[in-house]
């Protein structure tokens, strides 16, 4: 399974944070926001990623990761030249996906809880695409799916301006190697983009999508709205003080997960400046 992080966008709607700055590198409490898709990408058990964003913005990308070695991965890189839509990220990315199936990731998409869902999604090896849906009370922002009595999934639309349901698509997909060809036959939609919409009703036209629900004990936090950008902060602030562990460590994760033994992770730690970080990372290593 290759995974990507599609981190680009024009992010108009946060001017001027924006205008400098990329959305996915704002900083939510501790960290940038890419770290915390990354993760998530990485306690999938994916080790192969590439990050798609336009071009003055994928070398702050690789200041931040490298070739992603360092801690057990593989990163890659690749440029969108325009916002064309998400579902150009499988075409852009033909080559690295390969024959191999493949999980999109939003770079401005939180999660925060037990992320089973996601890890059984990736490591059970179906055919066809699995995405999920998650309970918001501003349905009208995303993708919408309705399901029947017996939870099949019956339609799917993009910002319907008269919801069917209260269940948004979260920014996180499964597919198999037949996203590609998908993405390659869609047209541009009335804002000009692919959608990733019309990608999920092509396999839900097919029979071949399935659509979890994510419960209410996993957080998928919007980071639209400067509130929201605070409020991520907050929410993260909290949590990490309360514990005294950190979220979306993404050196803890590689470690815990065995991406490197703890000969690379003290090689990793003494390579980091003085800082909180390397501090709470060398208790990592000790406990
Ligand atoms: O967040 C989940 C929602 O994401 C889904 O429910 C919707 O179905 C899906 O279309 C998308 O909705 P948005 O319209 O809110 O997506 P937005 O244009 O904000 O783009 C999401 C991220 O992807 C954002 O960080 C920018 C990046 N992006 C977007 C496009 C269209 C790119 O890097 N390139 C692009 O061409």
């Amino acid at each position: 399974m290759k995974g990507i992080i599609l981190a680009g966008g024009s992010g108009t709607r946060l001017y001027p944070i924006t205008k400098v700055y990329s959305k996915q590198l704002t900083i939510i409490y501790d960290k940038p926001l890419i770290y915390y898709p990354l993760s998530v990408l990485m306690l999938g058990g994916i080790k192969d990623v590439l990050i798609i964003s336009n071009e003055e913005t994928i070398p702050l990308y690789q200041k931040l990761f490298g070739d992603g070695l360092s801690i057990g991965m593989q990163i890659q890189y690749a440029v969108q030249k325009a916002p064309n839509g998400i579902a150009e990220a499988f075409i852009i990315g033909e080559k690295f996906i390969g024959s191999d199936s493949v999980s999109l990731i939003l770079g401005d998409n939180i999660f925060y809880g037990k992320l089973d869902f996601f890890y059984k999604a990736v490591n059970s090896n179906k055919k066809g695409a699995t995405i999920f849906a998650y309970q918001v009370k501003d349905p009208q922002r995303y993708g919408i799916v309705e399901f029947d009595k017996q939870g099949n999934a019956l339609s799917i639309e993009e910002k319907p301006q008269k919801p069917r349901s209260n269940f948004a698509v979260p920014g996180l997909y499964v597919y198999d190697n037949k996203v590609v060809e998908i993405s390659k036959t869609l047209k541009p939609s009335k804002r000009r983009e692919l959608e990733i919409t019309d990608v999920n009703k092509s396999y839900l036209n097919s029979g071949e999508l399935r659509v979890e629900k994510i419960g209410r004990g996993v957080a998928w936090l919007d980071t639209g709205t400067p509130e929201a950008l605070l409020q991520a902060s907050s929410f993260f602030g909290i949590i990490e003080d309360r514990q005294g562990m950190k979220v979306a460590c993404i050196e803890e994760i590689a470690y815990l997960r065995g991406f490197i033994n703890r000969a690379k992770f003290l090689n990793l730690i003494e390579s980091l400046p003085e800082s909180s970080y390397k501090e709470y990372l060398k208790r990592v290593l000790d406990e």
